[in-house]
């Protein structure tokens, strides 16, 4: 019988959890759940060796450990630092933190083009939530940005070089999930860049999952370019009888009336898919037709998206520190906590955008 890994006791931003042995902090820090969990542009945890290259994630460990309690000199990427036991973190307590995250974003931004208004990632990209969190409104980068060669990848996904941050996720996706990658990083430093190496299409049936694990708009769907704005869709959940051996046909729809404007895998709350979906279901099956449809999706998300779709992130019991005595704040139902909208008003059901007449006049 195989011995079950002890449990740790973590503290982050002054609330206790116990997680096994071998957690790291930012999956601890997931389980708490709200704002203390740190932002993520590279780790995605269905991707194996993902992880520190983006830094957006650095905590302060205030406290090693109960044995050796000394802090760590330096800011820590939470997603490859595992907790010991009495480890105390701070993450949105952290002065440090909160700056150094500012200088990240700074960094990630130095190269990164403005184009949000044109870019199809707009309203569903995580640098600009990030951005938007800790970002300043100013930049102080004077010299020009990079540039490449435009570069044609394939029929369906479309690679806009100047926004990619190298996280290496859509590396790692094509990698793990197909067997015969075409593309990579080429070159170093100021000059690294995705490429196809000879220049041939991205052809494997599972390669338009490196859209969904793109977390800027670097990776785009051909298919659904300019169609539309994600935040004018409406993001339904539905199935297919796949044929495909590795796919089980479950994806999201996004829909605008009866039309299905793009198909995509399901994400979960921290944005990562919870199934990598085939090529055939992403960009064939656009017929609703094709589709058993389930529902409006749930999005769990803070982004502009979710108004009207939000549901309350699932709570995992937690020790509730006595120096603060309450509960971390989730972000939780914007119904719950907003009546902007008309009472009667389901905004997540209404067709198409909403309108003024779906607000509240005020008095
Ligand atoms: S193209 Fe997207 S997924 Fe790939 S390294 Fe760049 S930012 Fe990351
Ligand atoms: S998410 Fe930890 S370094 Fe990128």
């Amino acid at each position: 019988m195989s011995e079950q890994a002890p449990n740790f006791k973590v503290t982050i931003d002054n609330i206790s959890i116990e997680v096994p042995a071998g957690t790291t902090i930012l999956n601890a820090a997931r389980m708490i759940g709200g704002e203390v969990t740190p932002p993520a542009m590279c780790y995605y945890s269905k991707l194996k060796d993902s992880g520190g290259k983006c830094r957006t994630c650095l905590v302060e460990v205030s406290k090693g450990s109960e044995k050796d309690p000394r802090p760590m000199p330096k800011l820590m990427a939470s997603c490859r630092t595992t907790v010991m036991d009495g480890m105390e973190v701070k993450n949105i307590t952290s002065e440090k933190v909160v700056d150094a995250r500012k200088g990240v974003v700074e960094f990630l931004l130095l190269n990164h083009p403005l184009d949000c208004p044109v870019c199809d990632q707009a309203g569903e990209c995580d640098l600009q939530n990030l951005s938007y969190e800790h970002g300043s409104e100013a930049t102080r980068y004077e010299f020009k940005r990079r540039t490449f060669e435009k570069e044609d990848i394939g029929p369906y996904i479309s690679l806009h070089m100047t926004r990619c941050i190298m996280c290496f996720r859509c590396v790692y996706t094509a990698d793990q999930l197909t067997d015969k990658r075409e593309h990579g990083i080429l070159e170093r430093g100021d000059h690294a860049q995705i490429s196809t190496m000879l220049n041939k299409a991205l052809d494997h049936d599972f390669i338009g999952n490196v859209i969904d694990v793109c977390p800027v708009g670097a990776l785009t769907d051909k298919t659904f370019r300019f169609k539309n704005r994600v935040w004018f869709t409406k993001p339904v959940d539905a199935h297919r009888d796949c044929k495909h051996e590795k796919c089980n046909g479950k994806v999201r729809l996004w829909m605008r009336g009866e039309e299905v404007f793009r198909v995509t895998a399901r994400k979960d709350q921290f944005g990562e898919v919870e199934e990598f979906i085939c090529n055939e279901c992403r960009f064939d099956k656009k017929e609703t037709k094709d589709w058993v449809i389930e529902g409006p999706s749930l999005i769990q998300r803070s982004s502009v998206i979710s108004q009207g779709h939000y549901v309350g992130t699932k709570k995992t019991p937690i020790l509730i520190n006595t120096v603060i005595g309450k509960e971390p704040k989730h972000l939780l139902d914007i119904h719950s906590i907003s009546d902007v909208n008309r009472p009667e008003i389901d905004l997540s059901k209404i067709e198409g955008p909403a309108h003024s007449d779906d607000f509240k006049v005020s008095k």
